[in-house]
C-alpha cells in the first residue's frame, strides 16, 4: 500500500531544478560510454534518443475519445538532459573518449564531434576485488585495504563530485561488471548485520555492495544494472527505507530476455504449449569476457532463467508448461565485439498437441539497447526521490531482467504488464485516472455512448 501521506503528488512534486549528478561504477564500460556519449549527442542535436520512453514515449490520459496523449516528459516533471552531469569509477584509467573507442560500439562519426566532452570524463579509482570479477585485472584501484575505509573513500569521492559540479541531487547506477554468484546470507539480513560485517572486513561482501552503501549513506538512490546481488537483500531494502531512498534492480532487460518477455506472454495468452526454449548468444565485448568465467556466468544465468517460469506459470497450466526444457548459454567470441547475436529455438505445441517451431536470430547491439534504459532509469529514479517513493521501485520492473520485489510477491516479467504498471504509476502521481482497459461502458446504451 502506498503511504499517501509521505508522497508528494501533482503540483506538490519538487521541481527538478539544478544539476542532477549521474554517478556510475563502471563508467569506462561499453554501456556507460554509449549512454553518456548518446546523451551528449542528443543535447547537441546530433542524434535522436531512440529507445528511450522518457524522451519519446507518450501516455494516454482519460477515455479514448478525449484524445489526450502527451509526451511523458511533458506530463511528469523529469530532469532535463541539459542538467545531467556524469562521474564515476573504473579500474581502468581511460577517459571517456578512450573508453568509448575501446568499446567499439559507436562509430567515429558519433565520437569525434564530442571528443573534448568525452575526454573530460575521467574515472575515479575503483573499489575492486578480483575474487568477485576474475577475468579483469585493471590497476586503477583505491589503496584503502579494509571495507569500511573503502566505503568512506567512495563517500568522499561523492562529496567532491557533488561540490565540483554543483549538483543538487545525484543518482548512482551500477554499470560495472557482473560479479560472481552470491547468495543471501545472514550478513545480508539487516542493516546492523551488514554494518558489522563491513566493520569486520567480511570477505563475503563484494565491491558493488560497498558502492551501494556509500550511495545510500550519502542520501543517493541506487540502481543495479547488473544481475549482482547488491541491493537485492533485506539489509539494503531496510537501509533504503531508513534513509527514505528509492532502490531498483536488477540486470538491464535487453537483447534475448527482452525478446523472451515479448514472445512468452503472447504464446501464453493464446494457450499455446511449450516443450523447450533453447537460447544461446555469442558476444565479444568485455562483458562477454567477464561472463566467460563460470561464477560470473552463474549470476547471469540465474537472472535469465527465472523469466519464463514466472511468465508461463506452470503451476496454473500444467498441461502446457509443466516440463518444458529451458537452456541459456553465452559464448565469448571476440570478433563480434558488442554486436551480440542471440539465437532462440522455441518448440511449441498447439491444438491437439501438434508441434511447431519458432526461430529467432536477434542480431542486436547490446549497449545500444542498454543505453536508453540507463537514461530512463536515472530520470525516473530522480522523479521517485522527489516524489518520496522509497524502497524497491517495482514500477520500474519494465527495465530489468530480474525485477526486485517484495518477499511475499512474485516478480512481474511480462513486458506489457510492466509497461502498464509504469504508466499507471505516472498517472497516479499526476492525479489522473488509472487506465484498466476495462471498457464495459462501450456496450452501454446511454447518451454518453462514446467509444471508451
Ligand atoms: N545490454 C547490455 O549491455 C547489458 C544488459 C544487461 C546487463 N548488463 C550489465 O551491465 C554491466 C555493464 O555491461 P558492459 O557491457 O558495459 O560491460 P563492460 O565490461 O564494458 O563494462 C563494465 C565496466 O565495469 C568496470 N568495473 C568492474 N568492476 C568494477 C568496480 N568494482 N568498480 C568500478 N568499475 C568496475 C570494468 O572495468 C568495466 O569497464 C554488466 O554487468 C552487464 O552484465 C549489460
Amino acid at each position: 500500500m502506498l503511504k499517501e501521506k509521505n508522497l508528494k503528488l501533482k503540483e506538490q512534486i519538487t521541481a527538478p531544478t539544478g544539476k542532477l549528478g549521474v554517478l556510475i561504477p563502471g563508467i569506462g564500460g561499453a554501456v556507460s560510454t554509449t549512454f553518456i556519449a548518446g546523451v551528449e549527442l542528443v543535447r547537441k542535436g546530433l542524434a535522436s534518443p531512440i529507445g528511450s520512453l522518457t524522451q519519446l514515449g507518450t501516455i494516454r490520459l482519460g477515455k479514448r475519445f478525449e484524445r489526450r496523449s502527451p509526451r511523458i516528459k511533458d506530463f511528469v516533471p523529469l530532469a532535463s538532459l541539459d542538467d545531467l552531469v556524469f562521474g564515476g569509477w573504473d579500474l581502468y584509467e581511460a577517459n571517456g573518449y578512450e573508453a568509448a573507442m575501446f568499446a567499439r560500439v559507436l562509430k567515429r562519426e558519433h565520437i569525434e564531434p564530442i571528443k573534448d566532452f568525452l575526454r573530460g570524463i575521467t574515472p575515479m579509482k575503483a573499489v575492486f576485488d578480483r575474487r568477485f570479477v576474475k577475468n579483469l585485472d585493471g590497476k586503477y584501484i583505491k589503496e584503502e585495504n579494509n571495507l569500511r575505509a573503502q566505503v568512506e573513500a567512495l563517500k568522499e569521492d561523492i562529496r567532491r563530485f557533488k561540490d565540483q559540479n554543483g549538483c543538487e541531487r545525484c543518482i548512482m547506477i551500477w554499470c560495472g561488471s557482473t560479479e560472481v554468484y552470491l547468495q543471501c546470507e545472514e550478513i545480508h539480513q539487516s542493516v546492523e548485520a551488514l554494518q558489522k560485517a563491513i566493520d569486520a572486513n567480511d570477505s563475503r561482501i563484494p565491491p558493488s555492495m560497498l558502492y551501494a552503501v556509500a550511495a545510500m549513506e550519502s542520501g543517493i538512490p541506487f540502481i543495479n544494472g547488473a544481475p549482482n546481488l547488491t541491493v537485492d537483500v533485506p539489509a539494503m531494502v531496510e537501509m533504503a527505507s531508513q534513509n527514505n531512498l528509492p532502490i531498483a534492480g536488477k540486470d538491464f532487460k535487453t537483447g534475448q530476455t527482452l525478446m523472451k518477455t515479448i514472445l512468452a506472454p503472447g504464446l501464453k495468452s493464446r494457450m499455446l504449449g511449450l516443450e523447450g526454449w533453447y537460447s544461446t548468444n555469442i558476444l565479444g565485448n568485455r562483458d562477454g569476457l567477464v561472463l566467460d568465467d563460470k561464477d560470473s556466468f552463474k549470476t547471469k544465468e540465474e537472472s535469465k532463467l527465472s523469466v519464463l517460469e514466472y511468465i508461463l506459470q506452470p503451476q496454473l497450466y500444467p498441461s502446457l508448461y509443466k516440463n518444458y526444457y529451458h537452456k541459456v548459454t553465452i559464448n565469448y567470441y571476440p570478433p563480434r565485439g558488442d554486436n551480440k547475436e542471440g539465437w532462440d529455438c522455441i518448440d511449441i505445441f498447439g491444438w491437439l498437441g501438434y508441434p511447431m517451431q519458432i526461430k529467432v536470430d536477434f542480431q542486436c547491439r547490446d549497449s545500444i539497447l542498454a543505453a536508453p534504459l540507463v537514461l530512463d532509469l536515472v530520470l525516473f529514479m530522480d522523479l521517485a526521490q522527489r516524489v518520496g517513493l522509497s524502497g524497491i521501485q517495482e514500477w520500474l520492473s519494465f527495465y530489468f531482467k530480474s525485477p526486485m520485489h517484495k518477499e511475499n510477491l512474485y516478480p512481474e516479467h511480462d513486458l506489457f504488464i510492466q509497461s502498464m504498471k509504469l504508466k499507471n504509476t505516472l498517472r497516479y502521481l499526476m492525479g489522473e485516472d488509472q487506465i484498466t482497459h476495462f471498457g464495459l461502458d462501450y456496450y452501454m446504451k446511454d447518451d454518453e455512448n462514446e467509444e471508451k
